[in-house]
């Protein structure tokens, strides 16, 4: 399905190129179970449904990099029942999914701190990455026990490991030491639920990003309003502090 075909009643720009990486920090589960009168796990089990939704979306679309901000280093301030629950979606996500991954050549990686996960977790996460390593299809990266402020201290702590000869921490070196070197910064972060904040999100990546926001609470955020986004992103200019040539 063409990504036309998604923008509905939003026609997209005859030329302009598709972000090549998407962000998206899935805000609102709990206030959407909540406005339901249900606890806020029941909002996370919605959330993972609108989460592979937008996936086989994002792979339709041709989209070769969508980073999704499952659990960041500061959820586990949550109760231990949702941090367990959240846990529990994931590790349901892995094992469940695998054949769709496979029939969309959809390649799976990981940002963030995988000692600090549950070992089974963190286990079932290297295997995935490993069983999907070949396809050329849409990355998805699962940033989970993700900070940005932590990416850049453990990035800090392996170049200082490696001490490479006669290396200069500079910019274009540290990148590699970044959870995922190769894959580009992201050209578009969309957040839902209304808020207009970083959360600690991709920090060094996001520099240029353009940031969309979306009222609408995650479980409800759909195919249409990821072709919104992109539609949207496709009409800015970006200068990245330049100015127009
Ligand atoms: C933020 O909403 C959401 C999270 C912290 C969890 C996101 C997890 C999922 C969508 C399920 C797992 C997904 C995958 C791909 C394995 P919130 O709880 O902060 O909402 P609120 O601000 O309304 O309370």
């Amino acid at each position: 399905m063409s990504v036309k075909q998604f923008a509905g009643k939003k026609p997209f720009p005859e030329e302009g190129p598709l972000p090549a990486h998407i962000g998206v920090i899935m805000d609102g589960n709990g206030r959407w179970a909540v406005r339901r009168g249900q606890i806020r796990t029941q909002g996370h089990l919605e959330g993972l449904n609108t989460a592979k939704r937008i996936v086989k979306a994002a792979s339709d679309m041709g989209i070769a990099y969508l980073t999704l901000y499952v659990f960041s280093t500061e959820n586990w301030k949550r109760t231990a029942e949702e941090v367990g629950f959240i846990m529990g979606l994931v590790r349901q996500y892995l094992a469940a999914e695998l054949d769709f991954f496979r029939q969309h050549r959809i390649r799976i990686r990981h940002s963030g701190d995988a000692r600090g996960l549950p070992p089974d977790i963190a286990e079932e996460i290297r295997e995935v990455c490993g069983d999907t390593r070949d396809f050329t299809g849409l990355q998805v990266i699962l940033a989970l026990n993700y900070g940005g402020r932590d990416e850049i201290i453990r990035g800090i702590k392996r170049f200082l490991e490696a001490r490479p000869s006669g290396g200069e921490l500079t910019e274009a070196s540290f990148r590699q030491y970044l959870d995922n070197p190769d894959v580009p910064d992201p050209d578009l972060i969309i957040r839902t639920a209304g808020e207009m904040r970083i959360s600690n999100f991709l920090l060094w990546e996001g520099a240029y990003t353009e940031y969309w926001g979306s009222e609408k609470l995650w479980p409800d955020f759909t195919a249409e309003d990821l072709a919104s986004a992109i539609a949207w992103f496709q009409s800015r200019e970006r200068r990245y502090g330049g100015v127009k040539g």
